[in-house]
């Protein structure tokens, strides 16, 4: 059985997906009894309501469990503890196949969940478990949280330049090559970069966007502190404010790309463009 942590977010689910699709038998760990449900819909075999900060729940969890797929929080303060303790917690249970949701770049030092993602890997390699790393780039579903303003409005509001380069890349993707090296040998001591087959600007994939609606779609900058004021009046702390602060600024500045030969040659097939992620929504949205 593999267990996931991190479950119930959007890595979580499309993970549980690509694995019970595969017909693995996979436990959950979710934060809320109101997620239960999702993952039972899902096809998961067992789930378990706990935080993950806790080592009773940790060790808990992995009884019986010889495969993890860790995804921490996203912007999670604690992520570096977090990444210990369920190490340390696979360590005991006598863990053999350690997959981390890690992130493309995380050596760029400041954006801290990049950075934390880092120290994590180094623990990885310490523990003596054998693991493998995916550095997952931007995902295309990210701009699905604007797709109601896109679709009624035309406009995809972000909060850096309109020419910052990305290679998003498909989460399903994605979810397909954690299943690979969750259920096929041959990936220990991996780590793969995946990215999308094409880098675009923010202009780009508007157009694309509105190429295949049939009707204009443009960017509207966001200033950031007008970014920052509506995140606080939602609640967001001020450890994700200045973490998403310095990514924005970052991406603005360099851009958040690289290169999708690795994830193709894992797939054994092209890696999805934005284009048919872009068609694919409006399939299953409209
Ligand atoms: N988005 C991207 O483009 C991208 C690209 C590469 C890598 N990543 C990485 O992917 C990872 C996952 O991102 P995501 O957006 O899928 O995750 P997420 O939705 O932020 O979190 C996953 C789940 O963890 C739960 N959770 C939060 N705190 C918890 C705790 N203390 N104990 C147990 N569960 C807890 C959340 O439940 P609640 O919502 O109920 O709190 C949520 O269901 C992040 O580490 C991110 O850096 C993201």
């Amino acid at each position: 059985m593999i267990l996931v942590t991190g479950a119930a977010g959007k890595t979580g689910q499309s993970i549980i997906r690509a694995l019970t699709s595969r017909k693995t038998s996979v436990r959950a760990l979710v934060h809320k009894e109101s997620q239960v449900q999702l993952m039972k819909a899902l096809g998961v075999h067992k789930v378990t309501i706990g935080d993950m900060r806790s080592q009773e729940v940790l060790k808990k969890i992995f009884l019986g469990i010889k495969g993890v797929y860790h995804i921490c929080p996203n912007v999670n303060p604690d992520e570096l503890s977090i990444g210990q303790s369920v190490i340390n917690a696979a360590k005991a249970a006598g863990v053999e196949r350690f997959v981390y949701h890690s992130v493309l770049h995380p050596q760029i030092e400041s954006m801290p969940h990049h950075w934390q993602k880092l120290r994590v890997e180094e623990m990885i390699f310490e523990s003596g478990i054998p693991f493998t790393i995916l550095q997952p780039a931007a995902y295309m579903q990210n701009i699905l949280v604007h797709w109601n303003l896109i679709i009624k409005e035309g406009i995809y509001p972000i909060p850096y330049g309109r020419d910052t380069r990305m290679s998003m890349v498909d989460l399903e993707d994605v979810a397909k090559i954690a299943a690979l090296a969750l259920t096929e040998t041959g990936h220990e001591g991996a780590i793969y970069e995946l990215c999308g087959p094409e880098v675009f600007s923010q202009t780009e994939i508007v157009n694309i966007i509105g190429q295949n609606l049939g009707s204009p779609v443009r960017v509207k900058g966001i200033p950031i502190t007008e970014w920052e004021f509506n995140s606080r009046k939602r609640g967001m702390g001020d450890y994700q404010i200045k973490t998403l602060r310095n990514m924005f600024q970052y991406y603005e500045q360099y851009g958040f790309w690289g290169n999708s030969r690795v994830l193709e040659s894992l797939l054994g097939h092209p890696a999805s463009r934005f284009t048919d992620f872009v068609e694919r929504t409006m399939r299953e949205r409209m």
